[in-house]
């Protein structure tokens, strides 16, 4: 499985956390790279979640989810959202909203779950965009198991 995973890991991409709560009050979050845009019209979007994540339960129960998608300074958000504690979200600066969604993030996406496809070892949500945000800045990148920085943006043809 190891050989699959870094060839995988050879596709570079970004970073979300997908949190969500339920009307009870619980919270949950989760650092992905499996978030992809899917359709414009209608608004679609999906993630995958291990179906062994302690969070999978809950993902599956609320019914609806946010994407937050991490800025290059939020590594440590991405640490903090991969590793299971009993609170993740404690001291996280969140913006007021029914969701979790995370200060200073590039974008987010409030989306109602659409759909959840059997995907192997993970579940496949596909959301409906509910709402969305979004500001300028530099992407947190992960390649080969490691965040990453951007280059130096290139010109039209190719020099730095
Ligand atoms: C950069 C990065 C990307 C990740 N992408 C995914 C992913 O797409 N799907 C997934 O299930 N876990 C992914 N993980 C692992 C989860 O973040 C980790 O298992 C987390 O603890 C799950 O949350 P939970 O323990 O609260 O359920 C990723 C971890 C990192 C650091």
């Amino acid at each position: 499985m190891r050989p699959l995973r870094e060839a995988f890991g050879q596709f570079a991409t970004g970073v979300a956390v997908i949190t969500t709560a339920t009307a009870g009050g619980e919270r949950a979050g989760v650092t992905v790279n499996s978030f992809t845009s899917v359709s414009l019209d209608p608004p679609l979007a999906l993630w995958c979640l291990s179906n062994r994540a302690p969070s999978a339960p809950l993902f599956l129960r609320a019914g609806r989810f946010a994407v937050n998608i991490l800025a290059a300074d939020q590594d440590h958000l991405s640490r903090r959202f991969a590793t299971p504690s009993a609170d993740k979200f404690a001291g996280v600066d969140l913006v007021p909203a029914p969701l979790p969604i995370l200060a200073g993030t590039l974008a987010s996406f409030v989306c109602r779950t659409e759909r959840v496809h059997d995907g192997g070892d993970h579940h496949i949500f596909v959301g409906a965009v509910e709402r969305y945000h979004r500001t300028e800045g530099e992407p947190l990148v992960f390649h080969s198991g490691r965040y990453r920085e951007f280059w130096p943006e290139l010109t039209v043809d190719g020099a730095a």
